[in-house]
């Protein structure tokens, strides 16, 4: 039997990027958790925070802090230049027409359920169908439930196969007279898989169909063009592309947002109130009604900067071969299966250990300091798909190391010493 440091691999030649300069600028890194070194793998679920994220926000508190948009005095002056300087990077970021249609939203979760409410609300009648994938996370399934149990509207799904690859001759067929809107995962969080969007999407408007998409777990692997796209609604969260939780982005086409009602009223969402009657304000401040979240908004915006700052093509490489590696390695452990084998993937790796429970991994792993999730990622239609209960899930980001990989290897032979 191999000792096990002699089970690593030999590490690709790699790209051109370089990780180990990456991890400087996230200092949660350097930490050791129970005496080792952390692995952080958990990236899915949440992304680590730069410096500069870190910097923008203190910042923000030490020397902006107010309110934005009602006030004539210095401090909500300059917060609300910072706040709406964020929104236009991000609106650069992903290349929306203009910042009217970028949206600040709590996360993906609620971006989904304004739409939902909002745009479903106002389209769908008895009868009417909505197409979802069978790899939804169930933020893009509950809020379609919701509205379509009020509406008398029901679902339709477009199945899987074996490897976690959408089928795209059903999805056409799915489409019917009565189809209403499609919501779709840009990239599966349970399995990795990389959906074809762009011909999705396209598919969709040949039938007049309106189309969103989910774009949580890719807009930190990859480089989002909502115009080259297409698409009418896109949704992303801050927290898993190295920005602050509590704040996410809908981007929406204009004209359709402004033919939807507002999601919450409240202050800032108005232009005047009466007691007969309101005047709603003008995108995007019609969807964002309250005080928002103006340390997350700011902190988002420097996440951008950041991104822009490093080698972002470089670094979404560096993943793809960490992805790669992490692959053939883990394919070599006896007693391992992987759940999801799309041809195209990006930054997760779903498994299952023969005999024994994800949690018991995800817990023995812990001991060795490295962070993975198991569970059924919210995606429990993927699990009754595979027919398991659980996955454990190694998810990346482009400041992991082979190094790590390795590690996790170990990690995985040590479980098995320990469970099997
Ligand atoms: C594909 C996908 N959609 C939606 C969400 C929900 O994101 P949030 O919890 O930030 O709203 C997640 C979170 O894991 C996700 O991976």
């Amino acid at each position: 039997m191999r000792a096990l440091d002699d089970i690593v691999m030999p590490h690709p030649v790699g790209t051109s990027f370089d990780a180990a300069r990456i991890r400087a600028d996230f200092p949660i890194l350097k930490q050791q958790v129970n005496g080792k070194p952390l692995v952080y793998l958990d990236n899915a679920a949440t992304s680590q925070k730069p410096m500069a994220v870190i910097d923008a926000m203190t910042r923000f508190y030490l020397e902006e802090n107010s309110n934005i948009h009602r006030g004539v005095h210095f401090l909500s002056d300059k917060a609300t230049q910072s706040y709406e300087a964020a929104r236009s990077r991000i609106r650069s970021f992903i290349n929306a027409a203009d910042a009217g249609e970028i949206i600040f939203v709590r996360s993906t979760t609620e971006a989904i359920n304004l739409v939902a409410r909002c745009f479903g609300g106002g389209h769908l009648g008895a009868g009417d169908e909505v197409i979802l994938s069978a790899m939804e996370h169930h933020s893009n399934i509950v809020p379609w439930q919701m509205i379509c149990g009020e509406k008398g509207a029901r679902i339709r799904v477009i199945p899987m196969n074996d490897e976690g690859e959408l089928d795209l001759a059903e999805y056409e067929r799915l489409f019917s007279p009565r189809t209403k809107f499609v919501a779709l995962a840009h990239i599966s969080n349970a399995l990795g898989t990389v959906n074809p969007i762009a011909e999705m999407i396209a598919t969709a408007h040949a039938r007049g169909v309106p189309i969103l998409i989910d774009g949580a777990q890719a807009v930190p692997h990859s480089a989002v063009d909502v115009r080259a796209l297409g698409c009418d609604f896109y949704a992303f969260s801050g927290h898993k592309m190295f920005g602050p939780t509590g704040i996410g982005i809908l981007y929406g086409k204009r004209e359709l947002l402004e033919a939807m009602p507002p999601y919450q009223g409240g202050g800032d969402m108005i232009k005047s109130v009466t007691f007969e009657k309101t005047i709603y304000n003008d995108l995007p401040h019609k969807f964002e009604a309250g005080t928002p979240n103006i340390s997350g908004g700011v902190g988002l915006g420097a996440a951008v900067d950041y991104l822009q700052s490093i080698d972002f093509e470089g670094g979404i490489a560096h993943e793809r071969e960490l992805l790669r590696y992490a692959t053939s390695a883990l394919s070599e452990i006896s007693g391992i299966h992987i759940v999801g084998r799309a041809k195209r993937k990006a930054g997760v790796l779903s498994f299952v250990l023969d005999g024994i429970h994800p949690h018991d991994i995800g817990t023995i792993l812990d001991d060795d300091g490295i962070a993975i999730r198991t569970g059924h990622h919210c995606a429990q239609p993927v699990m009754q798909r595979f027919g398991i209960p659980a996955t454990a899930r190694a998810s990346f980001a482009f400041y992991n190391t082979f190094e790590e990989v390795d590690a996790l290897v170990r990690g995985i032979h040590n479980v098995k010493k320990v469970l099997g």
